[in-house]
């Protein structure tokens, strides 16, 4: 039997594209087993699958599952799955959100439950699924920890009337950060990762895009490569929990009265 030790496996959820693709790619690439999960996108996730392999290890696993997390059966099922096929896991990527606009005058029960189902619920649930799973594992001594990154946005430093329900999701999924990184630990590390205007939407042409992305104090906001490094300093760094790293070129030290999409 080999010594060599197992390799680490993370769930990145909303993987097949944007954000979560660069984010599955890179931990390919730093040796990672990887868990791609989507919704609809799964042309782009078997896309995703075929270039993390491309980029992994002789021998990863690589993984396209399909959840929808908005459904509770769903989500708990997911960890389970990925376990069944990829072996044990150690880190999940809460990566995958709902964006729908409302405001305080478009809200309504509907937005706000499904946001929080998406963008809170099934973050929490995943977490609670990944500690189950190392708690159940029983290692008297673990090597290494479980860790969760969960995916924030600056506008929560920076607030604005747009995307109500997005907001208040995202800022349930905060202070769940802080919670679960008390409640999980010592198994379990919680981690926050705030992106700034990080991609761009079908809402801004390039031209607006590249103007907005320079409205920050360094005169940059993030790319993809300052988010994915931010997730895997989150992974790697064995002190940090129940925090969250804003990488956005400062845009929470400023006022904007819009969302990006709106400006
Ligand atoms: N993009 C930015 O500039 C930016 C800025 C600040 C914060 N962030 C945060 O960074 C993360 C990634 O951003 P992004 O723009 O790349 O995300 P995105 O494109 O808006 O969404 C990522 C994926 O989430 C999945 N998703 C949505 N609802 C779902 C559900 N009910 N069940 C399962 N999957 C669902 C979708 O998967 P399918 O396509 O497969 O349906 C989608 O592709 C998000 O958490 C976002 O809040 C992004």
């Amino acid at each position: 039997m080999s010594d060599s030790p197992r390799p680490r496996t993370v769930l990145v959820t909303g993987s097949a594209k944007r954000l979560g693709r660069e984010v599955a790619l890179a931990l390919a690439a730093a040796g990672w087993q990887v868990a791609v999960h989507y919704r609809g996108s799964a042309a782009e996730a078997a896309q995703t699958v075929v270039d993390c392999k491309r980029v992994a290890a002789a021998g990863a696993g690589v993984q396209a599952f399909e959840a929808d997390l908005q459904d509770e059966a769903q989500a708990r099922a997911l960890l389970p799955r990925v376990i069944q096929h990829l072996g044990d896991v150690d880190a999940i990527v809460n990566n995958a959100s709902m964006f729908e606009h409302d405001t305080a005058k478009s809200f309504g029960y509907d937005s706000l439950v499904a946001h929080i189902r998406s963008n809170a619920g099934a973050p929490i649930l995943l977490a609670q699924a990944l500690h189950q799973h190392v708690v159940s594992r029983g290692d008297a001594a673990p090597a290494r920890d479980a860790v969760v990154v969960n995916m924030l946005d600056q506008k929560l430093w920076n607030q604005n009337p747009d995307f109500l329900s997005y907001t208040l999701s995202k800022a349930a999924l905060e202070a769940a950060n802080t919670m679960l990184a008390i409640a999980l630990a010592p198994q379990v590390r919680v981690v926050g990762v705030a992106p700034g205007l990080t991609i761009t939407s079908h809402l801004l042409s390039p031209e607006k895009f590249k103007q907005l992305h320079q409205l920050s104090p360094l005169g940059r906001s993030s790319t993809p490569q300052d988010v994915v490094s931010a997730v895997k300093f989150a992974l790697d760094n064995r002190s940090i929990t129940g925090t969250t790293l804003l990488v956005d070129g400062g845009q929470h030290l400023m006022k904007f009265d819009r969302d990006f999409s709106l400006m």
